[in-house]
Formats: structure tokens, C-alpha cells, sequence
């Protein structure tokens, strides 16, 4: 993690949407480090929810930390703008897999129009900046090589697709010629490290060798991911507020890409024992293979992963170790 001390931040406002999540509540952590005052928005409640008390029971202690149980695409959130310096967007619908059939309804409500509604207010309260939370599967897989921000989308699954269409909806607002807020959208690749969503694989697999139950391997395991260690994540987008850049879209990757199955195996070697799984058919909307061109956020971001798989997934299990899958972390 970077020098907390590299930027004074003493009077300036935060506003974090899913700040009770996994990624938002990391970012809540780090905004507090590093001085900022802190309005996190959810719609899970700590006070009500045992995830969101577990992501942010270090916040809650906090007097810089306020929390706002607002939905996003509801009819509060301008009240809540007013003296922000910075928003950071991460409230979404979140599965790749379970975003066919009649679940798109809810992808669509939270990601799209939630969207639409918080750049709307930003721009109407003149909220400088806005840091939007993308994804890797706006590309829809790697088969040709690394994936550009210049290059093709093409999403597999209707989660890709809504949140390209949340992404473009922030630059264009961005590309206004009279636009107030400048926007940055950050596409992140598979994201991993303590309080991963526990429908996610490295959770799962963690899971699977703490408890002794199967995991399910879907497909053969062949398929790859660029995963990236949940600190690297959160450093991108405190840079990102902190760059003159708007109107762009930046990959936010981890150094290596790993098939699932090697991912079996790394998992077995850090927690000494082997992950119990069962293989059943690959889901539609999975991509093949991710993989992340570095060149852009090297240059607007000086972005560069510090975290190694290996690494990563042994303070993952260190924190499961400790906490179960629900316990304070
Ligand atoms: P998460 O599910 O842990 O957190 C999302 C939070 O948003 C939840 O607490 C949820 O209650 C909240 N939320 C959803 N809709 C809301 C609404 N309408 N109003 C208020 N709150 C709402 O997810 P995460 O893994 O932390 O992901 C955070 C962001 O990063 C998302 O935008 C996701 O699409 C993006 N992303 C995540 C990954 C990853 O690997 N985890 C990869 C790429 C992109
Ligand atoms: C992750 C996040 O869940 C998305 O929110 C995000 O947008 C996406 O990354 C991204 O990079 O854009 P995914 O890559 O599917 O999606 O991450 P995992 O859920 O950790 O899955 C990784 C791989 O493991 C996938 O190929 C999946 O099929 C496999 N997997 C996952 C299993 O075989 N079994 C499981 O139980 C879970």
C-alpha cells in the first residue's frame, strides 16, 4: 500500500457507493488512512447486515465515517452530493453467471440506471470528480492477446453488457462540452484477496479446503484469469481520482494470469491441503481467457500491481483462517 502521508486530504469528502461490499469496503479502509472524510452509501446495511458489519467493522469506529443506507437508483441520493470532492462508484449487481433470464431486471436497475441517475446528480451538484468501477468482461475474453483499451468489446454475458453500457453512460456524460464532473472508469480483472464475494472462485476454493465440501470446477478448468490482489485495486482508484485524465476508460490488472486449474493447485500449495471439487458443465458468459494490456494505466496511472498470486491467496486464507467466512475482518 502506498504512503498514507504522499497527500494531505485532511478536509476533503468521499462519497463510496457499495461501500459495504467487498472492493468498497477496501477503499472506505484506505480513504480513512488517508485522511479523507468518508459518506459511504449502501443498501446493505451494517446495522442490518452481516456483511456489511464484518467489510466495515474498522470504518464504524471511525469519527471521519458516515454511513448512508440509500439505494443508488433511488430518489435520495442528490442530498447526499452536496460539498463532495470525490464519488467512487462501486455499488452494482455483481455476477457474471447470474445474470441471464429474468435476474437482468436487476443488473439493469443497478447498474444502468443507478448509474445514470449518479452522474446525473454529480453533474447537477458540480461534484469534480467521479471514479466509475468497470469490468473485464466489457472485452468478453483475450483469445487474440492482451486486451486493450483501444481495442474491441465484445461482452459475453448481459452483466458485461450492463456494465459497458454503465461505463459509456459515465464517459459520455464526461464528453459534454459544458460537463462538471470528470469521469474515470477503471475495468477491473477478477479481483481477489480478504472479503471476497463469496460466490467467486479463490472464496470458494478456500472454502472448499476449511470446510472439506466440493467446490464446483465449472467447465475443465482451462479457462484463465488476470487475478488481481484487492490492495492493487484499491491503489488504481486513489490514483485515479488524484490524475487530471477524464473521459477515459483504464484496465486495472494483477501481474500474472492463471488457469483455474493452476489456481487449484496454488491454492493446495499455500494451505498445505488439496481443494476438494467436483467438475460440472463450463456457464454461459464465462470468457475463455482475461488478460490485461498494462500500457495505459502505466502511463496515465503510473500503475503498476505490486501483489503475486501467491502472496495474495495466502492472506486470503489467513483471513478466512481467522474469520470464517463471515467474521470480522
Ligand atoms: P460486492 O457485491 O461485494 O459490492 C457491491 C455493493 O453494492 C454491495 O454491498 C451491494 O449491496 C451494493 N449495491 C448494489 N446495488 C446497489 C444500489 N442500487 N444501491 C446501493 N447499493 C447497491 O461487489 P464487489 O466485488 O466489491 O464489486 C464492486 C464493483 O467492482 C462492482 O461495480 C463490480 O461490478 C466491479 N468489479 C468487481 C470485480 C471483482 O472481481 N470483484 C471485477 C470487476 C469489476
Ligand atoms: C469476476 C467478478 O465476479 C465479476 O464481478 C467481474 O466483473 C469479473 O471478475 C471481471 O473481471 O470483470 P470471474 O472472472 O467470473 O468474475 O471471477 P470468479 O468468480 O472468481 O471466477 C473465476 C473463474 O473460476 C471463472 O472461470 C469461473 O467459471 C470459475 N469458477 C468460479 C468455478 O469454476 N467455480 C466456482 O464456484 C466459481
Amino acid at each position: 500500500m502506498e504512503d498514507a502521508s504522499l497527500d494531505s486530504n485532511e478536509h476533503r469528502l468521499a462519497l463510496v457507493t457499495g461501500a459495504g461490499g467487498f472492493i468498497g469496503s477496501h477503499l472506505v479502509d484506505e480513504l480513512l488512512a488517508r485522511g479523507w472524510r468518508v459518506r459511504a452509501v449502501d443498501r446493505r446495511s451494517p446495522s442490518g447486515d452481516s456483511l456489511a458489519a464484518r467489510n466495515l467493522a474498522h470504518a464504524i469506529g471511525s469519527p471521519r465515517f458516515a454511513f448512508e443506507h440509500v439505494d443508488v437508483a433511488g430518489p435520495h441520493l442528490g442530498e447526499l452530493l452536496a460539498e463532495v470532492d470525490a464519488v467512487f462508484h462501486l455499488a452494482a449487481a455483481t455476477g457474471v453467471r447470474g445474470s441471464w433470464g429474468k435476474n437482468f431486471a436487476s443488473y439493469v436497475q443497478d447498474n444502468i440506471t443507478a448509474t445514470h441517475q449518479l452522474i446525473e446528480q454529480c453533474e447537477r451538484a458540480g461534484v469534480p470528480r467521479l471514479v466509475v468501477a468497470s469490468s473485464s468482461s466489457v472485452y468478453g475474453g483475450a483469445a487474440g492477446g492482451a486486451s486493450s483499451e483501444s481495442g474491441a468489446v465484445r461482452p459475453l454475458s448481459p452483466y458485461g453488457v450492463s456494465k459497458l453500457a454503465a461505463e459509456q453512460l459515465a464517459l459520455a456524460y464526461a464528453a459534454r462540452r459544458d460537463a462538471a464532473t470528470q469521469v474515470v472508469a477503471l475495468r477491473f480483472f477478477t479481483v481477489y484477496g480478504p472479503r471476497q464475494r463469496e460466490d467467486m472462485a479463490i472464496a470458494r476454493m478456500l472454502n472448499a479446503v476449511r470446510t472439506g465440501r466440493a467446490m464446483r470446477l465449472y467447465g475443465d478448468g482451462s479457462q484463465r484469469r488476470n487475478f488481481t490482489y484487492v490492495s492493487d485495486v484499491v491503489a488504481a482508484l486513489v490514483r485515479a481520482e488524484h490524475t487530471a485524465l477524464t473521459g477515459r476508460a483504464v484496465n486495472v490488472a494483477g501481474p500474472a494470469t492463471l488457469s483455474v486449474r493452476e489456481l487449484l493447485e496454488l491454492v493446495a500449495e499455500v494451505t498445505g491441503r488439496s481443494v476438494p471439487f467436483v467438475e460440472v458443465a463450463a456457464r454461459s458468459g464465462d470468457p475463455e481467457a482475461t488478460e490485461a494490456d498494462f500500457e495505459l494505466s502505466r502511463t496515465v496511472l503510473a500503475y503498476r500491481p505490486q501483489v503475486w498470486p501467491r502472496e495474495g491467496i495466502a492472506a486470503q486464507w489467513e483471513w478466512m483462517h481467522h474469520n470464517g467466512t463471515r467474521g470480522h475482518a
